[in-house]
């Protein structure tokens, strides 16, 4: 088997992070979400993965490269534009030949992996196999009506949903799907849909297995879903301090610390990660609170948040919560007349002031 892991797209729903980067890119745990995608595979079993790429190819190739260091070969699949995910798998027929592959969608995050899933397919050997899982929300997803524990029907955001099963972003399929896709019309939205060339191969009689998955899962599109999956990776994560810590600090529950961080005068109360080469002084960093490289913080209090690489937070009377905090990022506290916010906020930027 191959796999096919889409990093095109555009990343709307997280700008202004998506502005400057990959939104599969954006780390989880200190980690690029799309990582814990290539080790699932990885893990399964699969080496030969095609990477769909878009306009941030360069950096999707920066961070994977020939696949080495994860124990997989990658080859780079380009996407002149984000024309669907029916449209990524048209352009990999090339790449898949008549092998069956798994599709993987690179900002989903299946907490377990999809080994057992993948073992199943390659067992029962549907045309198709799809993954739901219930959801409160299921208008934000392609959804699925059963008939017992066949599918009958899928529709892509529908306004009115007749279920609360979602497509989970993870798909296995035979080479039969390169008909379906070749057959169908772009949506409502302009795409060609993965869901219309499932649906399509229910409509000619191929064979589409089900499994509903009670494991954890989350497509990280929106910053409360990119919390929500650093809170349950972190929530696994194991006690390990490198750095330096002085006598005046505290740890509490889960916490790493990386090579180069210094701390002092600071509680730290897991679980959280800070990674290297961080300052933390004189402040308090609370659980489910992930800090990537270079980070200075000085004097103030943060958890629930990511704050991402060479940020510097300083003086800040207030705790800041619920927050992803770009590159290179600074907030600080100004002593300068008059008194008042000052902002150099990029686009479509969301601020909450007291
Ligand atoms: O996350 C599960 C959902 O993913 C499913 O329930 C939906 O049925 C499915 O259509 C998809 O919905 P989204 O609207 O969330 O897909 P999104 O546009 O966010 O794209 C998913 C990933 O695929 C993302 O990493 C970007 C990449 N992509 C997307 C498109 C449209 C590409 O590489 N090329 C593309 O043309």
């Amino acid at each position: 088997m191959k796999a096919l892991i889409l990093s095109g797209g555009k990343g709307t729903r997280l700008r202004p992070i998506t502005h400057t980067g990959a939104k599969q890119l954006v780390p989880v745990a200190n980690k690029p979400i799309l990582f814990y995608g290539v080790e699932a595979i990885r893990d399964a079993g699969i080496t030969d993965v095609g990477i769909i790429v878009g306009d941030t190819e360069h950096e999707i190739r920066a961070a994977l490269g020939d696949g080495s260091a994860f124990g997989v070969k990658t080859t780079y699949i380009r996407q002149e534009a984000p024309l669907g995910l029916a449209h990524a798998v048209k352009i990999a027929r090339d790449f898949m030949r008549d092998d069956s592959f798994v599709m993987y969608l690179g900002d989903n995050l299946i907490l377990d992996g999809i080994t057992p899933l993948v073992r199943e397919f390659e067992r029962d050997r549907p045309n198709s196999q799809i993954l739901l899982a219930h959801v409160p929300n299921p208008q934000e997803f392609g959804v699925a009506e059963l008939d017992g524990t066949k599918v009958k029907r899928l529709t892509e955001k529908p306004k009115e949903p007749r279920s609360d099963l979602a497509l989970v972003g993870v798909y296995m399929f035979d080479s039969s799907i390169f008909d379906a896709v070749n057959a169908i019309q772009p949506s409502f939205r302009n795409e060609l849909e993965i869901t219309d060339a499932i649906q399509r191969l229910i409509d000619t009689g191929k064979v589409v297995h089900c499994h509903v998955i009670s494991g954890w899962w989350k497509d990280t599109g929106k910053l409360e879903d990119m919390l929500e999956a650093n809170r349950m990776v972190l929530s696994r994560a194991k006690r390990r301090l490198s750095g330096k810590m002085d006598g005046a600090s505290r740890t509490e529950g889960e916490v790493i610390v990386g090579a180069g961080t210094v701390v002092e005068h600071s509680i730290l109360r897991g679980p959280l990660i800070i990674g290297e080469n961080c300052v933390i002084k004189n402040s308090y960093i609370g659980p489910f609170t992930s800090i990537y490289d270079g980070v200075t913080i000085r004097n103030s209090e943060i958890e629930h948040s990511i704050v991402l690489e060479r940020c510097t937070i300083e003086d800040i009377p207030v705790r800041i919560e619920a927050s992803l905090i770009g590159k290179e990022v600074r907030i600080q506290r100004s002593q300068a007349k008059p008194t008042a916010y000052r902002f150099m906020v990029g686009d479509s930027s969301l601020v909450d002031v007291l």
